[in-house]
């Protein structure tokens, strides 16, 4: 199956939130720490993308998307630093792909491509935390993040247990950004 990965812009996420909705309840249900509790409903799900998106109408956030045969298989945020003082910076967020499809490279594919993205909008730190021994930790890892440090029972899990975060930074620079 071919998958196609593209930046999904403000009307087309708008258009596709029920989509969006269903990438972020699969991973939930699948276990994943991505601000959620077991249960979340779709229309929850809705609501988190939908205030995605005057970020992504004002180009404050830019959203990446994988299509599988048309169809939503995953998502990855980069939300650039708005203070003054930090120019040069942007988190990244809802790395999510579908439980279908995990394990093919596709994860690594959003990554890189929200990372590209960043240099190109002139942000060189790239920031975010992940459940601590979770699959996306690996990822980062594997993808060239360094560990900045663990923070001790930072969230509940979808199903309630507390959970260490690690927090993970990225220097992007033109000439060595992917390992
Ligand atoms: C994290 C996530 C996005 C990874 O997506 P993916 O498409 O499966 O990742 P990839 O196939 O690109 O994996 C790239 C590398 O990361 C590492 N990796 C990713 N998932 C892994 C896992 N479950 N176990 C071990 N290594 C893993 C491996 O090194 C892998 O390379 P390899 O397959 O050649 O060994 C996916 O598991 C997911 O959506 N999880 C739920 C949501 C979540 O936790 N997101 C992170 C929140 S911050």
């Amino acid at each position: 199956m071919t998958i196609t990965l593209r930046p999904l812009p403000a009307p087309e996420a708008e258009a596709r939130l029920p989509e969006l909705a269903a990438i972020l309840v699969d991973a939930v249900e699948h276990g994943a720490s991505v601000n959620f509790l077991a249960g979340l409903s779709m229309e929850q799900a809705a609501g988190f993308w939908r205030g995605q998106l005057p970020g992504l109408a004002d180009g404050s956030r830019q959203l990446f998307v994988a299509e599988a045969a048309g169809r939503l298989a995953g998502t990855v945020v980069l939300t650039l630093a708005h203070q003054p003082n930090a120019p040069h910076r942007a988190e990244i967020g809802k790395m999510l792909v579908h439980s279908a499809l995990r394990r093919q490279g596709l994860g690594q594919r959003l990554l890189r491509m929200a990372e590209d993205a960043a240099l190109a909008a002139g942000r060189t730190l790239l920031l975010l935390d992940t459940e601590t021994g979770s699959a996306g930790e690996l990822l980062y890892r594997r993808c060239g993040w360094a560990e900045v440090g663990r923070v001790p029972d930072h969230s509940l899990t979808p199903d309630g247990r507390l959970a260490d975060s690690t927090i993970f930074c990225k220097r992007l620079n033109s000439l060595a950004q992917h390992p």
